[in-house]
């Protein structure tokens, strides 16, 4: 059987009961499930979560339960990914790019995304348990969906997760990024010729199938392969309903919405809440006006909550994968990166080096910068004994082996996210700390116990499980 959704949460909850929850109880549409991840977050919890009773407006309970917070943990992704939480990024990019396979299509029949085809009037988003996820949103959103187009000119696909508004039954207004983001490049080529742009959204599949479709490739570059690099085996797609045979959508999606962006038209769209934690304002985009809607019968909807640690940790390891593999070639002494939640997921790059020579810590911090400008905003070499996945050894570098005169680079005036609020609506800043000891000194050795002596020392032997169990712990 192909991989998809289905199988995956199968297989995950065989092998890992303890952090798949499911909730019986009805939950509202209307933020409940915010709410509910909110709660577990203060716990510092990330399960997966699966609704089985929805509520949509007017109390009305959906057909189909509702997944969330399928990659919301970093050793659950890394378990996905059968690699580790330290080398996650880089496992996911080496995976996607070198594994990459062709594609496979199948008919109609064999593919469970057709199980369900409505056209026309038959078509009726709100039949979904679309979420409103915070409480300025404009209203309900696709929050897990990949907006998916071709290039006209090498018919290669692209597919960029990007939020919708669905605004009526058949109409979603969706945040595609404009130029050099590779949906806006197809959009423009449509655009200057004046055609309307065939477009699908497909939600759920196996979060394998998510990682190689979240990749960031040389445009033009095609996700179906680097999802088929991901998976182990090749995408199944099956040509639309409604757009035609040569616009292929996969095969083992959960839901595929098909439809047509009209060139030159934009929309009102959002605000919603967005990744740094702050709501994205109203803005103009582009709308997919839907033609078809097909899914399987046992159609399980996929959600993200939005600006929560989901949203954050599903884009954060293929970044830094990029990160990793646009440095290491230049900097040999880099040892690892990581894009922390703390820092967004986006915008704080961690380097961390062994021994580098004069000035490379500096280079790579400049190097870190360019690798998405959009993005990537601030960036912090560290020496190899600093834990990079450690929030206190990090600020701990940053208080004992920098001086800013020193240490800081600032890039003035370089272009940054609309979504990163302290802008003010110009264009932002881009820096850098080098907290790398200074080169060539003698430098002050890090307090410890001798490594044998903490080894042969343990807790065990000096206190018992239940006092320790007892004591009150904190978060430094
Ligand atoms: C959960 C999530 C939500 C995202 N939402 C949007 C969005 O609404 N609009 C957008 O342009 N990019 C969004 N992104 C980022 C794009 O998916 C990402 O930049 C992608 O690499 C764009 O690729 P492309 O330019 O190759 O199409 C989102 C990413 C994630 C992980």
């Amino acid at each position: 059987m192909a991989k998809n959704l289905h199988s995956f949460l199968k297989e995950y909850e065989e092998q890992y009961p303890e952090d798949v929850i499911h909730i019986e109880k009805e939950v509202d549409t209307d933020q409940e499930i915010t709410a509910i991840v909110e709660r577990l977050e203060a716990l510092n919890k990330y399960p997966v979560l699966i609704f089985e009773k929805m509520l949509n407006e007017g109390g009305k309970q959906s057909q189909y339960p509702l997944v969330t917070n399928l990659l919301a943990s970093r050793v659950r992704y890394a378990r996905i990914c059968n690699s580790t939480y330290e080398r996650l990024g880089r496992d996911v990019h080496r995976q996607l790019i070198e594994e990459k396979r062709e594609p496979q299509v199948i008919s109609s029949e064999e593919s469970p995304v057709k199980e369900v085809v409505k056209t026309g009037d038959q078509v009726d988003l709100f039949e979904l348990p679309l979420a409103i996820h915070n409480t300025m949103d404009a209203g309900r959103y696709i929050a897990a969906g990949f907006f998916t187009t071709y290039d006209p000119d090498s018919g290669i696909d692209n597919c960029a997760i990007q939020r919708g508004w669905v605004k009526e039954k058949n109409q979603i207004r969706a945040l595609v990024a404009p130029r050099p983001g590779h949906n806006g490049w197809n959009l423009h080529k449509h655009e200057i010729k004046n055609q309307d742009m065939r477009a699908v959204m497909w939600i759920g599949h196996h979060p394998l199938a998510y990682t190689g479709g979240l990749a960031k490739l040389p445009y033009p570059g095609s996700h179906w392969e680097a999802m088929g690099g991901m998976l182990g085996e090749p995408l199944r797609l099956v040509a639309s309903e409604s757009l035609g045979d040569d616009f292929l959508v996969p095969a083992d999606a959960e839901v595929v919405i098909e439809g047509f962006v009209e060139a030159n038209k934009r929309y009102a769209e959002g605000p919603f809440g967005e990744f740094p934690g702050y709501y994205g304002g109203q803005i103009i985009n582009p709308q997919l006006t839907v033609t078809a809607v097909t899914h399987r019968k046992d159609l399980i909807w996929y959600d993200i909550v939005a600006g929560h640690t989901d949203h954050l940790m599903t884009g954060a390891p293929p970044l830094e994968g990029m990160l990793w593999e646009k440095l290491r070639p230049i900097f040999p002494s880099l040892v690892n990166v990581h894009m922390p939640l703390s820092g967004t997921g986006r915008f704080h790059a961690y380097l961390q080096m062994k021994n580098p020579p004069l000035g490379a810590a500096k280079q790579a911090i400049l190097q870190a910068l360019t690798v998405n400008p959009f993005l990537i905003k601030h960036a912090f070499a560290f020496d190899d004994d600093v834990d990079i996945f450690s929030p206190r050894d990090v600020m701990w570098a940053i208080a004992t082996r920098s001086q800013w005169a020193r240490d800081v680079t600032l890039l003035p005036g370089t272009k940054q996210t609309a979504l990163d609020p302290s802008r003010l609506w110009g264009p932002g800043d881009a820096g850098g700390i080098d907290c790398t000891r200074p080169w060539g000194e003698p430098y002050e050795q890090r307090v410890g116990v001798d490594p044998e002596i903490l080894e042969k020392t343990q807790l065990e032997d000096y206190i018992s499980s239940e006092a320790l169990a007892g004591v009150s712990f904190e978060t430094y």
